[in-house]
């Protein structure tokens, strides 16, 4: 593929109102705030209520950045939803999305690569406008991760927060462009992270629900030294496609799953901290929504400059990986 082909033209997000501390986990759990933050550099959460779904997270992520891009929902010839915590098994949550915004004319699906599906969503959106089926792709990571995780299991339920982040992506303009991307998936790792019940292996029955297998599970060990080793190497791979230098790197949007696993890949790039964005302390680990949260929070905050040069990088079940070099 000859880049560059397609520009984000408007970023958003949306996290709910309720915000969960450390020390509210304290009161439910046997764990401590210096554990979790020690061990994660995570503080708080925010969690969605009964009534807010994942669809209207990303609903609500989806308007700023169509305002951002100066586009109606009626402009937008495609919707991809990125989630592994949908509103329904199916249908996709995206046409849901599609339906709440107005976004008449648009087609709607959803793909599901974990904590990567965002970036994942980039490369879909980027094929789309270079094969002509669209012009204008909206593209957001939304999850209620609360409702998969197991608030009696201290191993992961201090990890997780509900979120959600959106792009428009149209043909490229300007500088502001996609320059790589690159994507990896290793299912041999399928068992260290899933939810076991509800889908076709386990479908859901009364004892599947007594033993608790609704909720995520994980071995956090195994994610944890995958996690640092491939979120190095892909960063690295997105930056050598792009044709750029570790040192050209303005700013380094990493997945925010644990605080120790973005500086070791940090170290791995050779960056220093003050190139790397962290916000795993006010909103845990948001799946899906992660990388375009923070995409969206840099560049309010002024972290991200006009002409910037920038490495989003993710991983996640399945296991999955994938990098974005970005031109701002
Ligand atoms: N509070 C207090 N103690 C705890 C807690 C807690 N919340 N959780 C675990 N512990 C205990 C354990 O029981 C263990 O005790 P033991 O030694 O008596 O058995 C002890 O703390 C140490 O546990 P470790 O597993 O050694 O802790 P570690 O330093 O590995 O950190 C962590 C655990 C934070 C989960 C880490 O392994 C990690 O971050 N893994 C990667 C997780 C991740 O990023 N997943 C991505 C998911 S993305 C997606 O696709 C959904």
């Amino acid at each position: 593929m000859n880049r560059p082909i397609a520009s984000i033209l408007g970023t958003g997000r949306h996290l709910p109102s309720t915000v969960v501390t450390n020390a509210d986990l304290e009161k439910r759990i046997d764990t401590s705030d210096e554990w979790i933050r020690s061990r994660t550099g995570i503080a708080e959460r925010r969690i969605a209520g009964a009534e807010e779904l994942t669809s209207d997270l990303a609903v609500a992520a989806s308007r700023k950045a169509l305002d951002r891009a100066g586009l109606r929902p009626e402009d937008l010839d495609a919707v991809i939803v990125s989630t592994l915590t949908p509103d329904y098994p199916f249908p996709a949550t995206a046409c849901v999305v599609q339906n709440k915004l107005g976004a008449t004319r648009a087609f709607a699906f959803d793909q599901q690569a974990a904590c990567s599906g965002f970036i994942y969503g980039l490369a879909i959106a980027e094929g789309l406008i270079a094969s002509g089926s669209a012009r204008y792709v909206l593209v957001a990571g939304a999850e209620k991760l609360s409702t998969i995780t197991d608030w009696q299991d201290r191993n992961t339920c201090v990890l997780f927060g509900d979120g959600a982040g959106a792009v428009v992506l149209g043909p490229a303009t300007g500088d502001r462009r996609l320059m790589s991307l690159h994507m990896g998936a290793d299912g041999s790792m399928v068992p260290k992270l899933l939810q076991p019940a509800g889908g076709s292996a386990r479908p859901a029955s009364a004892e599947t629900v007594a033993q608790r297998l609704h909720y995520l599970k994980m071995d956090g060990k195994e994610v944890f030294k995958f996690a640092v080793r491939i979120m190095g190497e892909a960063s690295a791979e997105a930056t050598r496609r792009a044709g750029w230098e570790a040192k050209d790197i303005a700013l380094f949007i990493p997945h925010q799953a644990n605080l120790r696993i973005i500086e070791a890949a940090a170290k791995f790039m050779g960056l220093p901290m003050d190139r790397v964005f962290v916000n795993v302390d006010k909103y845990g680990n948001t799946s899906a929504a992660s990388v375009a949260i923070a995409l969206d929070e840099a560049q309010e905050q002024g972290r991200l400059k006009r002409g910037d040069k920038a490495i989003m990088v993710a991983f996640g079940a399945g296991l999955t990986w994938a990098s974005c070099a970005l031109q701002w």
